[in-house]
């Protein structure tokens, strides 16, 4: 749960109380650099699943009726696209007056949902409609709203099991020395979040990376491209979808030196040895999940993806053309080309979590189709 105070809500209680409950900084200012280096007014509100205001008083229901911009409440309230629930709380007069009940039957008829008003004793000694209704109504109604929304729609992967390889793996030369890659495993867990908000019990298997797991993600961490398929060998019992990000080591050291190898020659060699095909291994299995892999390419992108789809035997596959700067490896955001048997779809460059979700939502039609 996220807080956003107007600048009337601060004055009856301090931010600092509804930091310390909510667990999160409470946003307050459109203005606020710190603030906005943290998580900006347009991701909050694209963050949220449901925005509840409580108390709407008849100023901000006003305010938000006529679209207004004016702080971060009534912005939040613009700029999101998640149902917006009002909890109304003001005098009884107030409440009756035609404004307010115009402004009401406005914002209803556009889709907000209205959460009371309660009647009774006000705060102003009245007595009347307009009181707010008490917050553990408001957190019941908001359990309930959940719950009913847990449908095909939002949670389209309910009851499903995903298999997520990420990251990069390392081959050891020596106790203290490997070949490895750049690859930051943001798009693997970009997925691995994507899938488990759709619903998903989510197991990720990672290689070494710097990035936290996602709330309800299993992860299980692995070094070399050998761990990474005994690991997923391990988990893959069971699974609906298995979707191979990770940037596995083609190759492996053939010996790995029990002792550091001392500088002498001035030229050596290391015997590299193939890597298992993780994505392969699992596809040759009965009774496999829903196969998606990804290829990164420099040129000729859908050639060269079309013939790893067939020649992996994948459901689908997600190409980035990693020669174009700023997108793939490392980068925040990424643009894919995916291809399946009979079809195509380009994702055009944006961040990750969006791209993920755009992915998985292919995968779940194309997975209903086959
Ligand atoms: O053949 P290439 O490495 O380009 O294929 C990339 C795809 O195959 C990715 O989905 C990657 O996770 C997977 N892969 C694998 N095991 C390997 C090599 C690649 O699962 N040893």
């Amino acid at each position: 749960m996220r807080v956003v105070m107007s600048q009337s809500a601060m004055e009856f209680i301090t931010p600092l109380t509804l930091q310390a409950l909510s667990g999160h900084p409470v946003a307050s200012s459109l203005l606020d650099p710190a603030a906005e280096a943290a998580m900006g007014h347009i991701e909050l509100a694209r963050w949220a699943d449901l925005v509840i205001i409580a108390p709407a008083t008849a100023n901000l229901l006003a305010r938000i009726n006529a679209g207004m911009a004016d702080e971060l409440i009534t912005t939040t309230c613009l700029a999101t696209e998640a149902p917006i629930a009002l909890c109304p709380a003001m005098n009884q007069q107030m409440y009756r007056n035609v404004a307010t009940q115009a402004n009401l039957t406005s914002l209803t008829s556009r889709g907000f949902t209205l959460w009371g008003p309660a009647s009774g004793s006000q705060a102003c000694g009245e007595v009347g409609p307009g009181r707010m209704l008490e917050p553990l109504e408001i957190t019941e109604l908001a359990t309930q709203f959940f719950a009913q929304n847990d449908s095909a729609e939002l949670k389209p992967l309910a009851g499903k099991s995903v298999l997520i390889t990420a990251g990069p793996t390392r081959e050891a030369i020596d106790p203290v020395r490997y070949i490895s890659n750049h690859s930051s495993g943001k798009m693997g867990f970009a997925l691995a979040k994507a899938a488990s908000d759709m619903g998903a019990a989510v197991t990720l298997v990672s290689g070494p990376v710097n990035l936290s797991t996602p709330e309800g993600v299993t992860r299980i961490d692995v070094e070399s491209a050998q761990n990474m398929l005994d690991a997923v060998m391990n988990h893959i019992d069971n699974k609906d979808i298995f979707i191979g990000c990770a940037a596995v080591a083609d190759y492996r050291i053939s010996e790995i030196a029990s002792c550091k190898i001392k500088k002498s020659a001035e030229e050596m060699q290391l015997a590299l040895v193939r890597n298992p095909d993780i994505l392969a291994t699992v596809a040759s299995l009965p009774n496999r999940p829903f196969m998606v892999g990804f290829a990164a390419e420099t040129h000729d992108v859908e050639a060269y993806a079309r013939d790893k789809l067939k020649r992996k035997n994948l459901n689908m596959i997600a190409a980035n053309d990693v020669s174009i700067a700023g997108i793939g490896f490392n980068a925040d955001a990424n643009a894919l080309r995916v291809f399946w048997p009979q079809g195509s779809q380009d994702l055009p460059a944006t961040d990750k979590l969006t791209l993920a979700r755009q992915l998985l939502s292919l995968i779940v039609k194309e997975k209903t189709n086959t």
